[in-house]
């Protein structure tokens, strides 16, 4: 088998892995030893948790090691990175669905502290609603880890590229963001029909992601070399809203396969 290596690039600690299996148990490790060692200095651990298809046996696994009595999750938070708008929570395809089915459901962690954002609050009130969300985060002491995917556009969360400044994007708060085209075409598979994704969504921002106290980044599959390979070697942009993560370069993790590495060189 081909050994984990490491590459540094500009600052940032890349770990590439042979596999995405493999590449998911060193994430789920990293997040139980995160849990274990808040737990221990503060009494509970806050974590910022990620959907898509990338962490799904990150989930698996850390049902499994709970399970296996390795991990208790009750005395965790969790927030979670974003939501559709507008969903129902109990809709099929809502990020509170896929949360409860592959990870809270199996788990001691009380219900009360499973926080997504709700796709139900009206219009009015959508923005109020989101901001309160980074005022949650703050008064539980912050993040202790957000645990993050990246779009095939380079989007964190559901903050989309766009054209404002690098000194804007890493202030951007919580809120609601249209979604991006390659966002809709991607999420198409989820809802039966790219008509049928909704055209907006709830996310965490770009500053209450980059204030985490550490960041474990996911990208799996030639699918997401290219824009591994911007997220990484180009220059922080908000274009490519993943390049942003330079900024706190020091408490980011990356953990790839060898498909998404393949641009790294
Ligand atoms: C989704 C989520 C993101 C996720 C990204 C990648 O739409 N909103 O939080 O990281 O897009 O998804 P996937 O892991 O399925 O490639």
């Amino acid at each position: 088998m081909m050994p984990v290596r490491s590459i540094e690039i500009a600052g940032s600690t890349v770990r590439v892995f042979p596999s995405a299996s493999l590449a998911c148990v060193a994430a789920a490790d990293f997040i139980t030893r995160t849990i274990q060692e808040a737990t221990e200095a503060r009494g509970r651990a806050v974590l910022g948790l990620a959907t898509g298809h990338t962490p799904l046996p990150v989930y698996k696994r850390l049902v499994a090691l709970h399970r296996a009595g390795e991990v208790s999750f009750r005395d965790v938070s969790t927030y979670n990175l974003d939501e559709y708008y507008p969903i129902a929570p109990t809709d099929l395809q809502s990020y509170r669905t896929y949360m409860d089915r592959h990870l809270f459901d199996h788990l001691d962690i009380p219900p009360n502290r499973t926080h997504l954002f709700d796709g139900t609050v009206p219009e009015a009130f959508v923005a109020d609603y989101a901001a309160t969300f980074d005022r949650w985060i703050a008064a539980e002491g912050g993040l202790d880890l957000q645990l993050l995917g990246i779009g095939r556009n380079g989007h964190i969360g559901f903050n989309e590229p766009s054209d404002v400044s690098v000194h804007e994007a890493l202030r951007l708060p919580s809120r609601l963001m249209a979604l991006h085209p390659i966002t809709l075409a991607d999420a198409a598979a989820d809802f039966g029909d790219e008509g049928l994704v909704p055209r907006r969504a709830l996310t965490i921002g770009v500053a209450p992601i980059l204030a985490a106290r550490s960041i474990l980044v996911l990208a799996f599959g030639p699918k997401k070399a290219e824009i591994l390979a911007q997220a990484l070697r180009g220059p922080m942009t908000a274009e490519v809203p993943a390049s942003l993560l330079q900024s706190a370069r020091a408490r980011v993790t990356w953990l790839v396969d060898e498909a998404a590495a393949a641009r790294l060189g």
